[in-house]
């Protein structure tokens, strides 16, 4: 049996050419055995008409904010209640603005404001639209909020562009659809990493730092994504891709990278501290670059402690848990101990790495995971399965405990 079936599904349909793939999508849908009401915006009605989509889905379309028919029979927010998923599909790069925007003057916009209900949107439009600074910014936004961004496709466009900005095929939208039924073990969780290292000024081209890749965290990110989790990635100065549909901040410095974790933190289920923050910075930035030339043979650099991020969140008793790293050349179970103790976290991940085969920027890790009632060691291997079996372990025994 289909995921989809007995399930309500809004198919909200906007103004663009590819409104007519909308048709088979509600055809897909009923044989899904879902439940399909469609919603049209006036652009949606210039390109297909809301006969077909009645005829299709063998129910009323709606189409008016203030119709008094509609307010009377079902209005927006029993439409709003009534569906398990909204899917927006093709979403106009208007109607994306206005979902950022967080507007209501129109059904569709009205309709998603007073929904708790899943979003799922298919984004279709002109490859430079969809490339535009404006349109990249509101899809973070939304993507912030939880919803799935399906697609879009690369390919030729029906205005004779060729790029990214199709509206992905309907078969592929059902299966994105049916897989958001299919729960991941961290559903729905909003999760934010911090990943790679950090950069501490010593001049203007001089900085400490260290060998910190951002495989760990990025690897993690990718996987808490796959597992329904909604994730942010702090990262410092890498040289990765963002995994897909996971929302990224640069930043250089401990003390930026503390101030974006601090200015977000509030939203969050779950912290995992992966990056190897600088424990020292100088304590002055010398505003000019430091001459070798001089007589003096010896160049005194004083430094002070940066603030400990993860403690500082741990330390604010908020309602999230906390994951940190350990990364120890020596006693590294002793030294992990402690940091899971002092920095008060509900699961630290200890790295031995004196072992330059593991840890700092290779391909493969070994760690113990270690809480405050048991240990468990993962032996070398991936960073991508060192991530899978993380993720496993902390959605058993460290979310769902
Ligand atoms: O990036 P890769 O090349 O893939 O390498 C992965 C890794 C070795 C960097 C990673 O697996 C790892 O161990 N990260 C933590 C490194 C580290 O800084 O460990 P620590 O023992 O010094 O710090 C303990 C914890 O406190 C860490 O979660 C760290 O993020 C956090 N911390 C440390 C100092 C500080 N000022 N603020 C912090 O939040």
């Amino acid at each position: 049996m289909s995921k989809l079936a007995n399930k309500n599904i809004l198919l909200c349909v906007t103004g663009g050419i590819a409104a007519y793939k909308a048709a088979e999508l509600v055809r897909l849908f009923k044989t899904s055995n879902a439940f399909v009401k469609v919603l049209m915006t006036k652009g949606a009605q210039e390109f297909i008409t809301p006969l077909t989509m009645q005829a299709l889905s063998g129910e009323k379309v709606h189409t008016d904010l203030l119709s008094k028919e509609a307010e009377a029979a079902m209005g927006h927010i029993e439409l709003a209640k009534w569906c398990d998923v909204i899917v927006i599909a093709p979403c106009s790069a208007n109607s994306l603005s206005k979902l950022a925007e967080g507007r209501g003057d129109d059904l569709l916009s009205a309709v998603c404001l007073a929904s708790e209900s899943e979003l799922c949107i298919a984004p279709a439009m002109n490859q430079a639209m969809w490339k535009d600074s404006r349109t990249q910014k509101n899809l973070k936004k939304i993507l912030r909020s939880g919803a799935k961004i399906i697609g879009p496709a690369s390919g030729e466009q029906a205005c004779g562009d060729v790029g990214e900005g199709r509206m992905t095929e309907p078969k592929d939208i059902l299966n994105e659809i049916e897989n958001k039924f299919k729960k991941g073990s961290l559903s729905g969780k909003k999760v934010l990493i911090t990943a790679g290292p950090t950069q501490e000024m010593i001049d203007p081209v001089r900085y400490i730092s260290n060998k910190s890749s951002g495989k760990m965290g990025f690897s993690l990110a990718e996987e808490v994504k796959n597992q329904g989790a909604i994730v942010t990635l702090i990262s410092g100065p890498v040289n990765l891709n963002t995994p897909d549909k996971v929302e990224r901040f640069d930043v250089k410095s401990a003390k930026e990278m503390q101030s974006k974790v601090e200015e977000l933190i509030e939203d969050f289920d779950l912290f995992i501290s992966a990056a190897a923050v600088a424990d020292f910075k100088p304590k002055k930035l010398q505003e000019n670059k430091i001459k070798k030339d001089s007589n003096n043979k010896k160049v005194k650099l004083v430094l002070n402690k940066n603030s400990d991020i993860l403690k500082a969140i741990s330390e604010k008793k908020l309602n999230l848990k906390t994951v940190g790293f350990a990364a120890e050349t020596e006693n590294l179970i002793t030294n992990a101990k402690r940091k899971l103790s002092d920095k008060n976290l509900d699961l630290i991940v200890a790295n031995d790495v004196s072992d330059e085969s593991i840890g700092f920027d290779s391909d493969e890790n070994e760690v113990t995971l270690i809480t405050k009632k048991e240990k468990k060691i993962i032996k070398k291997t991936s960073k991508k399965i060192i991530s899978k079996k993380i993720v496993e372990f902390i959605a058993q025994k460290v979310i769902n405990d």
